[in-house]
């Protein structure tokens, strides 16, 4: 897998350092309360393992699966394939999503979120692909912001590989052009 692999962008010290970061915030900033973190699958589960860990404040979880990429081309098509198992009505929820990139997938899942008369939703992301922006969309606790890159690893995929490399890095064009 790893000889698949471009450059490394982000170090697995680095994720750990900065996932400590949003853990202590979300934790303060919940202080006194219960939310809810809502997890978009699969992307979204590595970096949740290690968000939960440095979050000192009871939570509880949920997951969404989505379908919204095949490869790396966005299909524009937004659908829940697994929708949540509990209500989020009156409750704090955090949206814990793996990338934001044209921002499509987060407007979408909002929406729906928000029509659930949630207390609050606040969304944390451990990238940010700012340049690709479409649609607007508000990061609450964010990681880190890349590049107009491809990256996988630390959750995320290519074809659905390379989700459980320990860090984030870029292909080789070979295979990305494959
Ligand atoms: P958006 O709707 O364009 O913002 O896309 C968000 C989703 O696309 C993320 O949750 C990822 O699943 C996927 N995605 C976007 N960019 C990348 C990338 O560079 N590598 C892997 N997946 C990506």
């Amino acid at each position: 897998m790893e000889e698949d692999i471009a450059k490394i962008l982000i170090k697995e010290e680095e994720i750990r350092k900065r996932i400590k970061e949003l853990g202590e915030k979300i934790s303060s900033d919940y202080r006194g309360k219960n939310p809810v973190l809502v997890t978009v699958l699969q992307g979204g589960i590595v970096f949740l393992c290690d968000l939960m860990r440095e979050i000192s404040i009871p939570i509880t979880l949920d997951f969404l699966s989505i379908s919204s990429y095949s490869g790396k081309t966005h299909t524009g098509v937004v659908r829940i394939i697994k929708d949540l198992d509990k209500s989020i009505e009156n409750r704090h929820v955090i949206l814990v999503e793996d990338i934001i990139d044209t921002g499509l997938t987060l407007n979408y899942i909002l929406g729906t979120l928000k029509a659930r008369r949630p207390a609050d939703i606040r969304v944390c992301a451990l990238l940010d692909k700012k340049v690709r922006r479409i649609v607007n969309a508000t990061i609450d606790y964010g990681g880190f912001e890349i590049p107009d890159e491809f990256v996988v690893g630390y959750g995320m995929d290519y074809g659905q590989r390379y989700r459980n490399l320990p860090f984030i890095g870029v292909l080789k064009e070979e295979i990305l052009s494959k």
